[in-house]
């Protein structure tokens, strides 16, 4: 398998959930303690080797590109009070040797159409999908960690873990037979299925390394669930020819998608980060 070098972000979503602070701002955008969401996930994947960021925008979406570029009066300013370690900060939002791209999902037509929105930027090649509402803290960055499973299997992986069976409803869920203690080759994947028809409690959770495949099979994706295109769908349709694992990654998961995820995410890295106590 080729070197994966190319991570997506697909980041057109609404975020209607937390109304009204996502009227005019992404929410992509909304800071755990004092860093954007966002910026969580693009570090991750950096910490991958990932060196090409892909983000598929939406309206409303320009304070991502804006978030990700340069600020020449702001790094001015703060050289000409020597304030050196938010210089450092501002400075280093991106590495050098890493680039941002961006394209534009005119129309919300669901997690599979915006990853297909991607395909002209990312080609031939392996990629990172990278949902940023899943804030995960871990050892290993969990998109190293799929990296590094694709490389042990040979084939696409998805980041998985157990979740309790009434919970199966909002996301996608995988069955299969394990092929070490924490990879399992899927045979099925469904997506938002309800807890009496879900093939297992295994859900799939916003990180994926893809095989290019997975284009072919998203330009034939018809819509599904919630009348979108789903990711799952054509995820679905690449098992019927190429192998696809699921890995129960290490690390915490905060659903920042959710009021009460976000809210848990706050308090933990700001006491296990910042030392902060109420
Ligand atoms: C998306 C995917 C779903 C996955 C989830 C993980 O759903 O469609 O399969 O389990 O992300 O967060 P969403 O949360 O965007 O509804």
């Amino acid at each position: 398998m080729k070197h994966v070098r190319k991570a997506v972000f697909p980041v057109a979503g609404l975020g209607t959930r937390f109304l009204p602070a996502t009227k005019a701002m992404p929410k992509e955008m909304l800071p755990v303690v004092d860093k954007p969401l966002i910026q969580y996930a693009v570090e991750e994947a950096i910490e991958a080797g990932i060196t090409e960021l892909i983000f598929v925008t939406g309206r409303n979406k320009r304070a991502i590109e804006d978030h990700f570029d340069r600020v020449p009066e702001l790094e001015a300013d703060l050289e000409a009070k020597h304030k050196t370690k938010l210089l450092d900060i501002v400075r280093n939002v991106i590495p050098s040797n890493v680039n941002c791209i961006y394209t534009r999902q005119s129309n919300p037509l669901g997690l599979g159409h915006a990853v297909l929105c991607a395909e002209p930027i990312v080609g031939d090649e392996p990629f990172a999908v990278l949902l940023a509402d899943d804030l995960i803290d871990a050892p290993v960055s969990v998109t190293r960690q799929l990296i590094e499973t694709t490389e042990r299997h040979n084939g696409s992986a998805l980041a998985i873990e157990n979740v309790a069976r009434d919970q199966t409803g909002k996301y996608g869920i995988i069955s299969g037979s394990l092929v070490d203690a924490a990879t399992t080759r899927l045979d099925a994947i469904i997506e938002k299925p309800a807890p009496d028809e879900a093939p297992s409690t295994l859900a799939v959770v916003g990180r994926y390394v893809l095989e290019p495949q997975i284009f072919e099979h998203l330009r034939r994706t018809r819509v599904g669930v919630g009348g979108e295109i789903q990711l799952t769908d054509g995820i679905a349709s690449l098992m019927a020819v190429r192998p696809v694992f699921g890995y129960q990654y290490q690390g915490i998961r905060y659903d920042c998608g959710s009021k009460t995820g976000f809210f848990h995410a706050t308090v933990e890295f700001g006491r296990k980060y910042h030392g902060l106590r109420i």
